[in-house]
């Protein structure tokens, strides 16, 4: 599109402009407006197409307003393909119908690499071509948005149209120029195309479609399901400043159509669908090949040489798809080289020579055969529905939560109905909605139960609260619970002794609280069949381990209603002792900055239990550490220092010192140590040979990037 030399040139142009008394090269009107036209369309290609832009969006508003200005001052020097005229002012009443220069036909399915294989044999039959023989084919993603036709002539965006049907569609063409990812003008006639049509798709990037939800939301509005029906919408707004305001996005994935001067089809001078494609990236198209910024780690594209590449690229799309900034259903194989296309041709629905391999679905509708309602460590009840078996993304689901009686009355869920189940990438699946046309009669309302399924005790339900509790903590459920989170990741940290583990040996009445924990019988588990002396040795070594754990793991781990790992090491850094609690009244506790009054009244109250002081000093006795250690001393929240508050992380190599003596500094400034780049991170220290960390938060634009020698002058600076 632009050769390196050309956006050096292109870059210098903009500098000069921008400076405060930068007076444009050229000085009559005409020559002015071109070249800020110009620059403005390249700063708009290396915005929204490259993703990389070379200037700041206010670099950019000042050009714009410059060439505002002047088209406003000298009217003459207005242009049609100027990017000052995207947004139309008319309002279009109803659209017009227009046909599309070639029909525009849809694609066949396939769901696995079974489907493929035969699709690949297809192919090589209609081509003529023996069953060994390798084809290549060029695979993209299936774009889930709304379709589009635009045509170019003579070099100009002459029109945009929806699908429609597929011989003729709205004409959205003031709505299609608002979009800075369509060019107004494009060199086509360089490469010998007097007219053409490309198809593509209009997208809302899945980050803005949450925006937007949550701005209607705030004003009331009706939200949108998905990315597509934002998208389908925003495509056939009345008023183009809507459009425009949805920050659509198009891709283009198809040349449809192209002919020259004469009228001659041009299409077949192409050999191969990826040079076509290249061509429409060189002229200034956002295409499959285009660089999609942070989170794309998988090229979009890529010319397979045979199907069994082919099988392994979808496949690890259908893994990748949600870390994709945009939505997609699926990936789309077409036959690369053209001349076998043309061998392949047409039915009246699809072309021969593509397929769609779609992902596997991430909503179904199966029946709800009946709730259950669980009891949670802190005496939560949580009904949970218990679903016909339903294959979702890959996994199959039968029971799902749903979480509260709000829930179920709000969605008004009944026993026997069908429900619509939606799973999406690592989300928990959820329940949708339940689909009461489909009713017969015979579905039964949930009925709440008024006592705790497990040990009778009547249920309670906080005004505040939404859910419903049984207050009994010697109710068997919830010691059961406890003892599953004492030893999880989060608390106590006990490799080996899970929650099906701990469902066996509680069911051989070998636990009764979580001290039991640690008066195990490794003979006996030695015996147990799947077990051994090997397996039992393993857990009685993490035991005694976990035995040696900081105070604060043992605070966190003994469910004490709303006590996090933030306020289990707030608190550890207070005491010497853990029973030294039994001492505080609520007073000390809200003395701890973020340590509320809620917080504090459910933590003393633990305390104060005589039930819950024995079995702490049983546990000691049994040599489960209750002293403060040195880890405790420091809760890295707690900590204030140059860095309080700030989110850091090392990359690269240190010349200085190890990674981990600079993370123990920054730590001791008050910093938090984050595990990547996301947007939440504040700082960045990029040692020497920085790779993918530092371009991913160049990318972003909000980290701030230190070299080693900044961050070790900010400690520095430290208040002893
Ligand atoms: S090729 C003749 N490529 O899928 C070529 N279609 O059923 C037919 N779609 O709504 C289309 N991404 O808009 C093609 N990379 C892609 C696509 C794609 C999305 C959509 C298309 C249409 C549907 C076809």
């Amino acid at each position: 599109m632009y050769s390196t030399e050309q956006q050096r040139v292109l870059f210098e142009q903009t500098k000069q402009l921008l400076q405060p008394d930068g007076h444009a090269p050229a000085d009559d009107a005409f020559a002015r407006a071109e070249l800020l036209r110009n620059l403005i369309r390249f700063h708009e290609w290396r915005y929204y197409v490259q993703n990389d832009p070379l200037v700041s969006d206010f670099e950019y508003d000042l050009l714009y307003k410059q060439l505002q200005d002047l088209e406003a001052q000298f009217p003459e020097v207005q242009a049609e393909d100027s990017p000052t005229r995207r947004v139309s002012p008319d309002l279009t009443e109803n659209f017009t119908l227009v046909a599309h220069l070639t029909p525009m036909l849809s694609l066949g399915n396939s769901y696995d690499a079974a489907d493929l294989n035969t699709f690949d044999e297809q192919v090589k039959k209609l081509c003529g071509l023996p069953k060994e023989a390798d084809i290549a084919y060029c695979v993209e993603p299936k774009y889930d948005g709304g379709t589009i036709a635009l045509v170019y002539e003579n070099d100009q965006l002459l029109r945009g149209a929806t699908r429609g049907n597929g011989e003729q569609g709205d004409d959205i063409t003031p709505n299609m120029r608002t979009l800075r990812t369509i060019p107004l003008q494009a060199a086509f006639s360089e490469k010998g195309i007097a007219k053409a049509e490309l198809r593509g798709e209009a997208l809302i990037r899945k980050e803005n479609f949450d925006k937007i939800n949550q701005k209607r939301q705030e004003a009331g509005e009706t939200l949108f399901a998905n990315p597509r029906n934002a998208a389908t919408g925003a495509l056939r707004m009345k008023d183009p400043k809507e459009t425009a305001a949805r920050g659509l996005e198009a891709f283009i994935y198809q040349l449809g159509y192209a002919v020259d001067k004469e009228g001659n089809n041009i299409l077949q001078n192409f050999t191969s669908h990826d040079e076509s494609i290249h061509l429409l990236q060189s002229l200034g198209f956002k295409t499959p090949l285009a660089n999609t910024g942070e989170g794309q780690h998988l090229p979009a594209t890529k010319t397979c040489q045979n199907i069994a590449e082919v099988i392994d690229f979808c496949l690890a799309w259908q893994n990748y798809r949600d870390e994709y900034p945009y939505e997609l259903d699926g990936m789309v194989v077409k036959v690369n080289l053209l001349d076998l296309q043309a061998r392949c041709g047409y039915t009246a629905h699809h072309p021969r020579w593509a397929i769609a391999f779609k992902f596997k679905a991430r909503q179904a509708t199966t029946r709800l055969r009946d709730v259950e309602f669980q009891v949670g460590k802190s005496g939560a009840v949580t009904p949970v529905a218990k679903l016909e078996p339903v294959a979702l993304a890959g996994v199959t689901v039968s029971n799902v939560s749903l979480h509260n009686e709000e829930f179920i009355k709000t969605k008004d869920i009944r026993i026997g109905d069908q429900v619509l189940v939606e799973r999406a990438g690592d989300v928990i699946p959820y329940i949708v909605k339940s689909l009461a046309e489909l009713r017969n009669g015979s579905e039964i309302p949930v009925e709440y139960p008024k006592n705790c399924p497990v040990c009778g005790t009547e249920l309670i339900k906080p005004e505040d609260e939404a859910i419903w509790r049984c207050e009994n903590a010697e109710c068997e459920a919830q010691v059961l619970q406890r003892m599953i989170f004492h030893t999880s990741k989060h608390a106590m940290d006990i490799e080996g002794l899970g929650e099906s583990t701990i469902e066996r040996f509680y069911k051989l009445g070998w636990l009764h609280s979580i001290a039991d924990l640690y008066r195990l019988d490794y003979d006996a588990i030695a015996k147990l069949e799947g077990f051994g002396e090997k397996s039992a040795a393993n857990m009685r070594k993490a035991i005694d381990k976990a035995k040696q754990n900081p105070i604060y793991r043992l605070l966190h781990s003994l469910s004490i209603l709303h006590l996090g790992q933030k306020g289990s090491r707030l608190l550890a850094a207070e005491i010497g002792h853990v029973l030294d609690l039994c001492a505080w009244d609520i007073e000390r506790y809200v003395e701890i900055k973020d340590i509320g009054p809620v917080l504090a009244k459910n933590v003393q109250h633990f305390f104060q239990n005589p039930k819950n002081v024995a079995l702490l000093q049983t546990m000691e006795q049994l040599g489960v550490n209750l002293t403060q250690t040195d880890d405790d001393k420091k809760p890295e929240s707690a900590v204030d220092g140059p860095l309080s508050g700030k989110n850091i992380l090392f990359t690269g190599t240190l010349s200085t010192c190890t990674r981990e003596e600079a993370e123990a500094m920054a730590a001791a400034a008050g910093a938090h140590l984050a595990s990547g780049v996301s947007k939440n991170l504040h700082i960045l220290v990029a040692g020497e040979k920085a790779g993918s960390k530092l371009k991913k938060a160049e990318a972003l634009g909000t980290v701030e990037i230190w070299t080693e020698a900044e961050f070790l002058e900010k400690i520095d600076q430290k208040p002893v």
